[in-house]
C-alpha cells in the first residue's frame, strides 16, 4: 500500500514519521510540493492521496489524480470549502477530512486576541516602545465586564465559550442547529440580529458555504451591532466584508478586529512579503492598525493540532485503501 502526502512541512515531519513507524506495511512518500494538475503525477502508483492546501482542490486537478486511479483523498485540516465536489462526486473520489483535531488551539487563540484587543495591547506595546509610560488614554476593559456572543457552537465555539466565562464574561450563542446541552443552559438567542445587537464581542465559529453565507458580516449586520464591539474571525474569510469592516473601523462603529482568517489570503498568507512589500494594499492597512490583530491563519497551528492533522488524515487514507470505513468521512454536501 503506498500513500503519497503532498505539501508536507518540516514542521508535520515528526509526526509522519511517528505514523509510518506504526505502519511500517504502508510505504508514504511525502512532498512539499502541493497538489495541482501537474504535481498529479507523483502520486502514480500510489493507492491514496494525503493533501492540506489552500489552493482549490479543483476538477482540472481531481481529473489528473483520477486518470492515475487515485480516488482516496484525505484532507489533514477541517476545512472543505475549496473542494469541487461535483467533480468529486462524478469521478467517484472518496474523501474524508479531520474535523476535529485542536478545538483549543482556535478557541484558545482567538480568546488570547479578544482579550489583547480589550486591553489595546498593541497600543501599549507602541507607547511603550517610543518611552511614553503615560496610563491615559490607554485603559483596559475586562473580559468578565463584556457579553460576548458566538456564532456557532460546534467544538471550538464550545471551547471559546468556556474560556470566555472563565475569564468571567457572560456567554450568549447563536447557531441553526442547537446543542442540547446548551440549549438546556440557556445560552441560545433566537436570530444572529438578536445576537449581534447585545454583544460586546461577536466571535465567528462556523463553516464557510459558498453561496450561503458570504459576508454574513456585512455593512447591514455591523449596523445592527453594538457600538465598540469588538469583530473576531477566526474562521473563514468569506464569511466577513473586510470593506464594510474598514468602514465601521475608521467610523469607530468598531472598538476592533480579530482576523485570523481573510477572503483575500489565497497566495497572501504563509509567504514571506517581507523583501517586496505586501502586495494587498487593503491587509497592510487593516496589519498597520492598532485596534486589529491579523494572523496569517495561524489560530489552528500548534504542535498538537498538527499531530493530530498529519495521523487522523493518514488513519483516514489507510481506512479508505482498505475498504474500511473512513473514521472521518467528509459530509458531502448537495452538489
Ligand atoms: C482548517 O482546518 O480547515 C483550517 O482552517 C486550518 C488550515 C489552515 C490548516
Amino acid at each position: 500500500m503506498k500513500i503519497v502526502a503532498y505539501g508536507i512541512r518540516n514542521d508535520e515531519k515528526p509526526a509522519l514519521e511517528e505514523w509510518k513507524a506504526e505502519h511500517s506495511d504502508v510505504e508514504v512518500v511525502d512532498t512539499a510540493e502541493l497538489l495541482t494538475p501537474e504535481t498529479a503525477k507523483l502520486a502514480e502508483g500510489a493507492d491514496g492521496a494525503v493533501v492540506y492546501q489552500q489552493l482549490d482542490y479543483t476538477r482540472e486537478t481531481l481529473e489528473a489524480l483520477a486518470k492515475l486511479g487515485v480516488t482516496n483523498l484525505s484532507l489533514r485540516n477541517v476545512g472543505t470549502d475549496n473542494i469541487d465536489f461535483a467533480a468529486a462526486k462524478e469521478l467517484n473520489f472518496k474523501i474524508s477530512n479531520v474535523p476535529v483535531y485542536s478545538p483549543n488551539a482556535i478557541a484558545e487563540h482567538a480568546a488570547i486576541q479578544v482579550s489583547s484587543i480589550l486591553s489595546q495591547q498593541k497600543v501599549m506595546e507602541h507607547k511603550v516602545e517610543k518611552h511614553d509610560l503615560r496610563w491615559e488614554p490607554t485603559i483596559r476593559r475586562e473580559v468578565r465586564d463584556q457579553v460576548v456572543g458566538v456564532i456557532g457552537t460546534g467544538h471550538i465555539g464550545q471551547v471559546f465559550m468556556q474560556i470566555m466565562e472563565g475569564f468571567g464574561a457572560k456567554v450568549l450563542a447563536y447557531d441553526l442547529f442547537r446543542n442540547p446541552e446548551l440549549e438546556a443552559k440557556g445560552y441560545y438567542v433566537d436570530s444572529i440580529e438578536e445576537l449581534v445587537s447585545q454583544v460586546d464581542v461577536l466571535s465567528l465559529h462556523v463553516p464557510h458555504f459558498p453561496g450561503k453565507n458570504d459576508h454574513m458580516i456585512d455593512a447591514d449586520m455591523i449596523a445592527k451591532m453594538k457600538d465598540n464591539a469588538v469583530l473576531v474571525n477566526v474562521s473563514r474569510g468569506m464569511l466577513v466584508d473586510t470593506d464594510a469592516v474598514i468602514n465601521a473601523l475608521d467610523s469607530g462603529k468598531l472598538f476592533g478586529f480579530v482576523m485570523d482568517t481573510y477572503e483575500g489570503e489565497v497566495g497572501v498568507f504563509n509567504k514571506d512579503w517581507s523583501k517586496d512589500g505586501l502586495e494587498d494594499k487593503r491587509l497592510a492597512n487593516l496589519i498597520a492598525r492598532e485596534n486589529v490583530y491579523v494572523t496569517p491563519h495561524t489560530a489552528f497551528y500548534t504542535t498538537h493540532a498538527v499531530k493530530e492533522m498529519v495521523q487522523k488524515s493518514l488513519d483516514n487514507n489507510l481506512a479508505f485503501i482498505e475498504g474500511k470505513e473512513a473514521p472521518t468521512p467528509v459530509k458531502w454536501p448537495e452538489v
